[in-house]
């Protein structure tokens, strides 16, 4: 193609001779290039000859002229038309969807849609059309569903709108509670756009009912009907009158699932304990009622002991729990010395009056080994003390211990006394040789038995 032609649609203004096998010259008019289109027929194009401009797919003629002639001068009239790319129109609109705000749209063209708020796009389908060549849309199918809420569902209560079928965005449901059970969350929801429950879906929580009542006496829950769990209520009394168990309840669970109250109500009676009498005795704190729950401690006088327990409570049946305690005179009990008696076996007993004396004196084979209080004649006497112990009772030892116990003490002091050890040794052997001596004069003895 020769330079100057290059221009694609371009008028062409070269006249062309033809040389006529008649010998005479006939006007041509050039083959056109044209992008996207050609004329038909395709050639021959002599002076008078007309063609029709064929744009490809998808392209449409500029101006919309088509037919063209072929003039005198070799020039085509009108100038060969290009073809420029087609438009659709506006794309179709679909139930429940918006498209991007487009106002062009060029064959090739994706439009996207997107579903309105509460609605879905539809599983699998593909919310796009295409401009095609022959400038209509491809096919859109049904896009867009109404967005679903689940089933709203509640234990221990129900629906009170009427139940649907299914659930979709702007639809509302209000709930009601179960006798026994109360409503925690908003009574009425929404399903929303996104296919949720706004407020979310309430719950029937279980409660307590109103708490026992008390003859004579009020709780702290009489303004309510309902009463949560872990809830406490307080009983109180009417004037004068004593309150028997406990003086609150709270709302709880044994199963975990229903709640109940977590006892009986007390009871509001006139308790009264009579003045308690403990001979000998004094009662701290001083009072002069008795009422039920007074607590007394009771203490003896001097020379007398306490018998039973120092402390007693007014209890609900009118008694003092535990029994009142007495006051006993002081005893002293029999007194217990190893390997010693009491001389006078008359003088055994098992109770002994304070000031009573009792002499001891140790088996054969022992003695005394104490500075206990010694009597006249060498034994050792004791003593019943007013608060009903003994004065320091005497122990008996085995004989012959005594000598032994004396040269341990006297090793033990020489140690104490930071003595050279090589004076300690030597003494030690001579403590050593003494004890074998003692030894031999036992067994020599024991032979002469
Ligand atoms: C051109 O047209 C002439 C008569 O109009 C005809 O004789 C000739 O064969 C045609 N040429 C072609 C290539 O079709
Ligand atoms: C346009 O083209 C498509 C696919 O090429 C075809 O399915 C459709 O029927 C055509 N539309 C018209 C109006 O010819
Ligand atoms: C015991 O002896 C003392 C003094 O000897 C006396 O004061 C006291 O009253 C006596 N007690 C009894 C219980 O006899």
């Amino acid at each position: 193609m020769p330079a100057f032609l290059h221009r694609p649609g371009q008028l062409l203004a070269v006249l062309v001779l033809v040389l006529q096998p008649s010998g005479s010259l006939e006007v041509q008019c050039p083959v056109p290039d044209i992008t996207h289109g050609q004329l038909k027929p395709a050639q021959n194009f002599t002076y008078g000859s007309t063609a029709t401009l064929k744009c490809d797919a998808g392209y449409v003629p500029v101006g919309g002229t088509t037919a063209v002639r072929c003039l005198s001068s070799g020039r085509w009239h009108p100038r060969v038309p290009a073809c420029t790319l087609g438009h659709c129109p506006y794309p179709p609109a679909v139930d429940h969807a918006d498209r991007n705000p487009q106002r062009e749209f060029p064959v090739g063209t994706i439009v996207t849609y997107f579903c309105r708020s509460g609605y879905t796009l539809l599983p699998e389908v593909s919310p796009i059309t295409t401009c095609l060549k022959n400038f209509t849309w491809s096919v859109i199918p049904k896009l867009c569903q109404k967005v679903q809420c689940p089933s709203p569902a509640i234990q221990h209560g129900r629906e009170i709108t009427p139940r649907k079928a299914e659930y979709t965005f702007g639809h509302q449901a209000e709930f009601q509670c179960e006798p026994g059970y109360v409503l925690r969350g908003s009574q009425r929801v929404q399903c929303w756009s996104d296919g949720t429950w706004r407020p979310p879906v309430p719950y029937c929580d279980s409660v307590c009912g109103p708490p026992p009542k008390v003859t004579n006496g009020q709780h702290s829950g009489s303004r309510k009907e309902q009463f949560p769990y872990g809830l406490e209520v307080k009983y109180s009394c009417a004037e004068g009158l004593s309150l028997i168990g406990d003086d609150s309840i709270y709302c709880t669970s044994d199963d975990g699932v229903t709640l109940a109250w977590s006892g009986p109500a007390p009871e509001c009676r006139v308790v009264r304990c009579p003045k308690p009498a403990v001979e000998r005795g004094r009662m701290t704190p001083q009072r002069f009622t008795f009422p039920y729950g007074a607590a007394v401690r009771f203490s003896c006088d001097e020379g007398f002991m306490l018998h039973g327990d120092a402390e007693s409570r007014c209890l609900a049946d009118g008694a003092w729990h535990p029994p009142l305690p007495t006051c006993q005179p002081v005893l002293c009990p029999q007194p217990q010395v190893a390997n010693g008696k009491l001389k006078s076996p008359s003088d055994t007993k098992m109770w002994y009056q304070p000031n009573a004396t009792v002499t001891f004196e140790c088996l054969d084979g022992y003695h005394f080994s104490d500075d206990g209080d010694v009597s006249l004649d060498g034994s050792r006497t004791a003593t019943c003390l007013p608060d009903g112990n003994w004065t320091p009772l005497p122990k008996c030892k085995k004989e012959g211990d005594a000598d032994v116990c004396e040269e341990i003490n006297h090793i033990k002091t020489v140690f104490e006394c930071g003595v050279p050890i090589a004076e300690v040794k030597t003494l030690l052997e001579i403590q050593k040789l003494f004890l074998e001596i003692k030894k031999l004069k036992v067994e020599l003895e024991g032979l002469d038995e």
